[in-house]
């Protein structure tokens, strides 16, 4: 059980340190143009789970800016999401992208969600400050 842990935390900061490039309007941009090809149908313009093809999947894709994700909601996390998909359901892998194309994917998804609730990141970064005051 540790070792799995200790190989998670392990896994995750490889992935942030070296993967991770950092956010910019132009990777954001490169991730709206990648969005609107290869996820719009199913998850809709504004990520809201009403794309085209939403009604006849099973599961359905989930409003990305009200609904709790299964996998995480951090850049890193959606990355992975969109890098391995979830398996048994609609949602494939886009690995076939570039590393850079995901990226700015994750980063778009992550605009999207806090679009759809403008306060939290700020609540919880004045809670996160708070707590390590103490
Ligand atoms: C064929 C339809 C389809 C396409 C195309 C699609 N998705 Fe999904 N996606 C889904 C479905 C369905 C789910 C919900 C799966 C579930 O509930 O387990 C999902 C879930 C997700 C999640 C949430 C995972 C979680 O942790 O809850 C993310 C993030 C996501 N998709 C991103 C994307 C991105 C980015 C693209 C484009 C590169 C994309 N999807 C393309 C159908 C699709």
């Amino acid at each position: 059980m540790r070792a799995v842990t200790v190989a998670a935390v392990l896994f995750i900061s490889s992935l942030t340190q070296a993967g991770a490039p950092s956010s910019s309007p132009q990777l954001i941009e490169k991730g709206k143009t990648s969005y609107t090809t290869n996820c719009v149908a199913c998850h809709g313009p504004k990520g809201a789970g009403d794309g085209v093809a939403a009604a006849a999947l099973n599961p359905k894709p989930r409003d990305f800016t009200k609904e709790a994700f299964k996998n995480g909601d951090n850049a890193e996390a959606v990355f992975k999401t969109v890098s391995q998909g979830l398996t048994g359901t609609p949602m494939v892998a886009f690995a076939h992208l570039s590393d850079e194309e995901r990226w700015g994917l994750a980063y778009y998804v992550v605009e999207l969600r806090h679009a759809g609730m403008p306060a939290a990141p700020a609540a919880a970064t004045k809670a996160a400050k708070k707590v390590g005051k103490k």
